[in-house]
């Protein structure tokens, strides 16, 4: 038993955040941030729109593109580190919004990894004949999270979720799909506030997301290029049958990087940052929805996904679509 992708869906807050915009709130510019980022402007949430909206809104259409009701259902994951609220998880919150009953749902924290995570666990529960068809979500709401004060920090995040189907199936599918974790690297990148630690920590003061940018650059090209090798590896492939790299999209320096190591011309590969920044875990569902309605992504293409983020985690899946 195999794991396929069925169907895809993404939504993105109306509310545009561009460099211009950013130019008036820190000392920073159009020019900095595109040369040395790719990002020309990014979604946010408004007051009152919450990451359950964005996720609700990717799920419905990939059920609508699949021609599915929220029963036919047996499972629905989302990675998130934006969570509504710390209980009933985001699966569950979204299974009522949706009108679904009875069946598994529960939500998954993995950092900017986490939809890769996710697919690896829907596929093996699909291959362990678990469940038979699953909605895996990547959501976020960094913006609630992000220091506009911080310069080299507010120009990186965007709002959006992005979600696929999976379904049991004869033939691949999901090809190879592989994560790791190194807690070494907990302090280049991270969100300090938890519940454990206490509320009265920060005596009445928000956290935000702290990142050493310049180390994390260096750790993700490098793991990222060995996982994006190990992961072909895996399945005995090579980088010159992929029609398309759907890389996480943090940084576009990163995933040039890339994609010259594995030779691939940046013409394979789907980009969406300019547009969306980096919306941590779901940018790559975003990103593959995107290319799949526009008709740049076909079925029967090989697709390789990866993703890197804070702890740090990273993995890839390679993916006949
Ligand atoms: N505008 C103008 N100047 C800036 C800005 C800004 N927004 N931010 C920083 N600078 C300045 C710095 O102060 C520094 O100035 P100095 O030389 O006078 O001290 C200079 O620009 C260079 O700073 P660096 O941090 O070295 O810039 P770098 O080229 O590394 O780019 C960036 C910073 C974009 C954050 C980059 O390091 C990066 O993308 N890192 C990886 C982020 C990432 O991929 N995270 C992984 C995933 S995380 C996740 O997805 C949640």
């Amino acid at each position: 038993m195999y794991s396929r992708i069925l169907s895809t869906g993404h939504f993105v807050p109306e509310r545009i955040l561009t460099n211009r915009d950013l130019e008036q709130m820190v000392n920073t510019s159009d020019e900095w941030i595109q040369s040395r980022t790719g990002i020309r402007e990014r979604h946010i949430v408004s007051d009152g729109e919450t990451n359950l909206d964005l996720c609700e809104q990717a799920a419905r259409r990939a059920l609508e593109a699949a021609d599915l009701t929220p029963q036919d259902l047996d499972l629905i994951l989302v990675a998130t580190t934006t969570p509504n609220q710390v209980f009933p998880n985001m699966g569950v919150l979204l299974q009522e919004r949706l009108g679904g009953h009875g069946y598994a749902c529960f939500s998954l924290e993995a950092a900017c990894a986490g939809f890769i995570y996710a697919l690896s666990v829907a596929n093996s529960m699909i291959q362990t004949r678990q469940i038979q068809r699953a909605l895996v979500i990547g959501g976020e709401t960094l913006s609630r999270i992000t220091d506009y004060t911080d310069r080299s920090t507010c120009i990186l995040f965007g709002d959006g979720a992005g979600a696929v189907i999976l379904e049991g199936a004869e033939e691949a599918g999901i090809l190879s799909v592989r994560i790791h974790a190194d807690g070494m690297h907990k302090d280049l990148l991270y969100f300090p506030s938890g519940i454990s630690q206490g509320f009265d920590r920060l005596r009445g003061k928000r956290d935000f997301i702290q990142m050493r940018g310049n180390e994390v650059f260096r750790v993700a090209v490098n793991t990222l290029c060995q996982i994006a090798q190990e992961t072909l590896d895996a399945a005995g492939m090579s980088p010159d049958e992929l029609s398309w790299l759907v890389p996480h999209q943090a940084n576009l320096r990163i995933i040039e990087a890339i994609a010259r190591k594995l030779a691939l011309p940046m013409e394979r590969v789907v980009l969406t940052i300019g547009e969306h920044g980096n919306t941590s875990t779901a940018s790559i569902p975003m990103a593959l929805d995107v290319a799949v309605r526009d008709g740049r992504i076909q079925r029967g293409q090989l697709l390789l996904f990866e993703a890197f983020g804070g702890g740090f985690t990273w993995g890839s899946a390679l993916v006949r679509f």
